[in-house]
């Protein structure tokens, strides 16, 4: 994959710039990177805070599969963020929350959000990926609802890594592992997730828009990456959507 970055001071978010230059054609490999963003958002429509000092990018990506496998690329960009994370860190403090949090000894240091899009025939025209971590700056920009469970790298470290260490970090990890995922399917890359998570085998609250909907003991994910929870009953429902917490 040819990496070409595009750098910018502020936009609203990278992951809105991004789908726009892939519908006019951006290659595979194409970064959108800003310093900070004004209107960065998660997963549920949520706010995500983006001031300078964090890394906010997001990759253009094209890959040659069936659109079913699609909602794993963000499972990989967890596998990439994670070990590369570990890596430049020297921790084994990193962990994967089920579907997409990154977390520090229990606090979200990085979130990752994915679109996909279809072209005409049904087939994948492009994805992107929305990583954003939380890389340098004061915790005290998050707003009080949020700093128990987040947590910024350079405070919980005493490291002083830069945005660009971090991204280099990642985008090694990445890819190798996107390559071997589309030429090799995704064992490989489901069995690093697995051995990165700490969601299988808790008791979880499953929930959709801030309501809890199922509870149960997390038992694996399939090959969408879906989440399989068991309840004490014994049923079992498959969520490919909405998020949980662990009890
Ligand atoms: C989440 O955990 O809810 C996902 C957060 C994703 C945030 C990143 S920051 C870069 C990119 N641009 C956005 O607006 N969002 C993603």
């Amino acid at each position: 994959m040819k990496i070409q970055l595009k750098k910018y001071d502020v936009l609203a978010s990278t992951n809105e710039t991004a789908a726009k230059a892939a519908c006019q054609g951006a290659d595979e490999g194409t970064i959108i990177v800003a310093t900070r963003q004004e209107g960065g958002h998660g997963r549920m429509q949520r706010v995500w805070n983006s001031p300078k000092g964090g890394l906010w990018f997001t990759i253009v990506l094209r890959p040659k599969i069936d659109p079913m496998y699609v909602p794993q690329v963000t499972l990989l960009m967890g596998v990439a963020v994670a070990q590369g994370l570990r890596r430049l860190y020297s921790t084994d403090k990193i962990s994967i929350k089920w579907p997409n949090d990154i977390l520090w000894d229990g606090r979200k240091v990085c979130g990752i959000l994915s679109e996909m899009q279809l072209d005409a025939n049904g087939d994948i025209d492009h994805t992107i990926v929305g990583v954003g971590v939380n890389v340098a700056f004061s915790s005290t920009y998050f707003p009080e609802a949020v700093r128990p469970t987040a947590a910024v790298l350079s405070e919980v470290s005493g490291k002083s890594f830069t945005c660009e260490d971090v991204l280099q970090a990642i985008l090694t990890e990445f890819e190798p592992i996107y390559e071997a995922w589309q030429r090799e399917g995704s064992e490989a890359m489901l069995k690093r997730w697995c051995s990165l998570n700490c969601t299988l085998g808790k008791y979880v609250n499953v929930k959709d828009n801030d309501e809890i909907i199922f509870q149960g003991t997390a038992v694996s994910i399939d090959e969408e990456g879906a989440l399989k929870v068991k309840s004490l009953e014994g049923k079992i429902r498959s969520y490919n959507f909405g998020e949980i917490s662990i009890r």
